[in-house]
């Protein structure tokens, strides 16, 4: 089939390299030329494992094309997915639904043959009937239908997880677009994968509320570990022991930093912004993205209390930068909120990301960027463990040891265990771990205030 994408960014190079392997003949679109420039230069704007090859095997076999002339990746496509950003509008945190709309105009002067037009884009709900009465008011002599069709993807895995997703959701109501969607999917019937056919709101409501319970989750065990630092439990242990009820589930069970990323936190908002527009409050929701807000403000008193209350005139090492491993995505990453905070505490830093160091030069200043950890080490007062990259996973602890000046290891991802730290001589600060509490419940307080 012959398919457009628009908007090149995490979602639509991954969708439209997925759909061309599968057999599909797919032009994808962007209107930042310098985007368009670098795919056509065999150079890829992200970092996700895996999508050099399979973007660089389909544009060798003829089956993916990139460019920013509109007319040529339109002409002839029977579909055409919206892949473009959905951010949160700055002041009250509703998707801003710019460059999906702008994206429809475009997209409705060129349609000459009967096309789908399918929101793959995180849109709130009403949004695919707008863009459908939106397409039918500007050509009402076009044959075209709407269909949206939320992407699960998550960054670091996306290509397996678009090629085998635990389901693909379709909003559709028109005999043409589920057509046109069983189609383009039909590679997936391989694996039976469940497609599940809904109407249009429907789908959208399904893509929020998944991320506001995963979302939820997250907080839910944040708070948990929360109350294992005071209590003296083992957070880990709490969620192996219940997330060995399959009612429950073991995933997103990992108490950390608080979450991140292009897609909780401002889906979280917006579903939030959607049920008060309807006369509703979704309290669950909202209480998830609050604690999870404040778990990034406070991220800095853990670290000052580890050094005693005080950074002044210390240097501190920060290891991974993006919102997690195997990205190169800052987008509200905790290191944006961590970092400034621990430099107006008065320490010096020193980070090291294995992928994002370029992307995160666009947010963080007045560091010493780092060719590893252990050059990030040298002189530190604390290493904080901030990302959970595999590059971290297997540190020589002893090295790290001797290369710092002080011996704090704040562990915000739990990756050691604690009698491996305390055998090199480190204190180990991890989250919600171990019979005592790991940070002292009044100092942080302190240093939060
Ligand atoms: N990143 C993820 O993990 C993920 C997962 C699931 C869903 N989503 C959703 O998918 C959508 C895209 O997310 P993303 O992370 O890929 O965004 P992104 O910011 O990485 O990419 C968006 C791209 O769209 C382009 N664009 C904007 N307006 C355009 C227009 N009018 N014409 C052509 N191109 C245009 C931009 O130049 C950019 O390259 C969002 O709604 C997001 O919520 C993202």
């Amino acid at each position: 089939m012959r398919i457009a994408v628009i908007g090149t960014g995490y979602v639509g190079l991954v969708t439209g390299a997925c759909l061309s392997d599968f057999g599909h003949e797919v032009v994808a679109f962007d209107k930042d030329e310098r985007k368009i420039a670098q795919l056509n230069s065999g150079e890829i704007p992200i970092y996700e494992p895996g999508l050099g090859d399979l973007i660089a095997r389909n544009v060798a076999a003829g089956r993916l094309a990139f460019g920013t002339d509109l007319d040529v990746a339109v002409a002839g496509a029977e579909a055409i997915f919206l892949a473009v950003g959905t951010p949160a509008r700055r002041g009250d945190g509703r998707a801003d639904l710019q460059f999906v709309f702008e994206a429809v105009e475009a997209i409705a002067a060129r349609l000459r043959s009967p096309t789908v037009v399918i929101c793959k884009s995180t849109v709130p709900v009403g949004t695919n009937r707008r863009v459908l009465a939106r397409l039918r008011q500007l050509r009402p002599d076009a044959a075209v239908e709407v269909a949206s069709n939320p992407e699960f993807l998550r960054e670091g895995a996306a290509i397996d997880d678009f090629k085998r997703p635990d389901r693909v959701v379709v909003g559709a109501e028109s005999a043409q677009a589920r057509e046109v969607l069983k189609a383009i999917y039909r590679p997936l019937s391989l694996n039976e994968t469940p497609i599940l056919f809904t109407d249009l709101e429907t789908a959208e409501v399904i893509k929020y509320a998944a991320n506001a319970f995963l979302a939820t989750k997250i907080s839910f065990i944040n708070e948990v570990a929360d109350l294992c630092e005071r209590v003296g439990a083992n957070v880990q242990d709490v969620a192996r022991g219940i997330g060995l009820d399959r009612r429950i589930g073991s995933k997103f069970l990992h108490a950390g930093p608080g979450y991140g990323g292009s897609c909780f936190p401002k889906d979280t908002v917006a579903l939030i912004e959607t049920a008060r527009e309807a006369g509703l409050r979704l309290r669950i929701v909202e209480a998830a993205a609050e604690t999870n807000a404040e778990r990034k403000e406070n991220l800095a008193a853990r670290v000052i209390a580890a050094l005693h209350g005080s950074l002044k005139d210390t240097k501190v090492a920060v290891l991974g930068l993006t919102f997690k491993p195997n990205t190169d995505d800052m987008r509200e990453a905790p290191s944006l909120k961590l970092i400034p905070k621990l430099q107006e505490a008065g320490a010096s830093i020193r980070v090291h990301d294995p992928e994002g160091m370029r992307e995160a030069a666009r947010h963080i200043h007045d560091v010493e960027w780092c060719d590893g950890p252990y050059h990030a080490a040298e002189g530190a007062d604390a290493v904080v463990l901030l990302t959970e990259w595999d590059a971290y996973r297997a540190l020589d602890l002893a090295r790290v040891k001797r290369l710092m000046r002080g011996k704090a290891l704040v562990d915000l991802r739990n990756i050691y265990k604690p009698h491996e730290v305390a055998a090199v001589g480190l204190d180990h600060f991890p989250v919600g771990l171990g019979g005592r509490p790991p940070i002292d419940p009044e100092r942080l307080r302190e240093a939060a205030e």
